[in-house]
């Protein structure tokens, strides 16, 4: 069984890896803590939402954790107003513990993360490598730092290195089979119910269970598309540009599939703030491309893109 150290040593930079590693350890301790941090406080983030214990202690864990590496400048997360700095090539973009309102109903919960290489904000083209890590049956982290998305499994009380390769170089099946899109379906633009409904008729399975990270891993395994669409109020969808859609776009695109905002690539987008909120369609490219068409036209594509 391969491990991730053994994997990351000769196809990512040594800061990565470091990060990578560091992060991979970090989460053991973070779900270690589920149990006893899952009440909410009396914080709320910049996005005006409260914060949870869990929100709060996997904030501090994976800030500290990445600046302790000595690869990382800054550190900015949903969960806090400015960044924390550091000193290293890299700037770091996180949404600690995504799925806080499945915390009582123990649904899956995640972490999300992007790696720059720009000082934050700024587009996703700047971003070296992206992962997640999912708290569920199974801990995994799943990554690109460019050449593939690859996913490990923590198999603690194994010798050595507890995450083991669990799938190399994924790629979004082009047969898609299911679909989950937030916000209720009275508030989605129309061109969005025209297109779910539709969606319906080609058989495609609802897959909605309110934790970004766990929809999307349905979709990059099962194909398929993920939304948290433009609401009549609320045009600029729920999540965040930096910490959720960016490095999940990056990842959707190394495995074969294409993000949209509903009019272009969520990776050209240049956000003006910290915690800028997108509308973010993802997944098989050519259901997102679909759905973009409806929302803003066929757009003049340059010859082979
Ligand atoms: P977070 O817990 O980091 O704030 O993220 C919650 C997000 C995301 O995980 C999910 O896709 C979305 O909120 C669900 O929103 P609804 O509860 O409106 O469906
Ligand atoms: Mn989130
Ligand atoms: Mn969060």
């Amino acid at each position: 069984m391969t491990d991730l150290k053994s994997f990351l040593n000769d196809r990512a930079p040594a800061d990565l890896s470091r990060l990578l590693l560091n992060i991979a350890s970090a989460s053991l301790q973070v779900r270690r803590s589920l149990p006893f941090t899952t009440r909410l406080t009396r914080g709320v983030n910049p996005s005006g939402e409260r914060q949870t214990e869990i929100d709060l202690y996997a904030n501090e864990v994976f800030a500290s954790t990445l600046l302790a590496t000595g690869t990382v400048s800054e550190v900015a997360s949903e969960e806090m107003a400015e960044p924390r700095k550091g000193v290293g090539r890299l700037h770091v973009a996180m949404d600690p513990l995504d799925g806080s309102s499945n915390i009582a109903t123990n649904n899956l919960l995640g972490s999300i993360f992007g790696f720059y290489s720009a000082s934050l904000p700024c587009s996703g083209e700047h971003m070296v490598g992206a992962a997640f890590i999912t708290y569920g049956p199974m801990l995994t982290l799943t990554y690109t730092t460019g050449a593939g998305v690859h996913t490990f499994v923590a198999a603690e009380g194994r010798e050595g290195d507890p995450f083991i390769l669990m799938e190399e170089s994924s790629v979004i099946p082009s047969e898609p089979e299911v679909y989950g899109l937030g916000g209720q379906r009275s508030e989605w633009i129309e061109p969005v119910a025209t297109f779910v409904s539709s969606l319906e008729g080609r058989g495609l399975k609802l897959r909605y269970g309110g934790t970004f990270v766990g929809d999307f891993n349905q979709v990059l395994r099962r194909g398929g598309i993920f939304g948290y669409p433009a609401l009549k109020n609320k045009p600029h969808g729920k999540l965040r540009v930096l910490y959720e859609a960016a490095p999940m776009a990056l990842i959707t695109k190394n495995a074969g599939g294409y993000a949209s905002d509903g009019a272009r690539d969520v990776l050209s987008i240049e956000p003006s703030a910290l915690a800028e909120t997108t509308p973010l369609y993802l997944g098989s490219a050519g259901l997102v491309r679909e759905v973009e068409a409806m929302i803003s036209g066929p757009r003049a594509r340059a010859p082979g893109s």
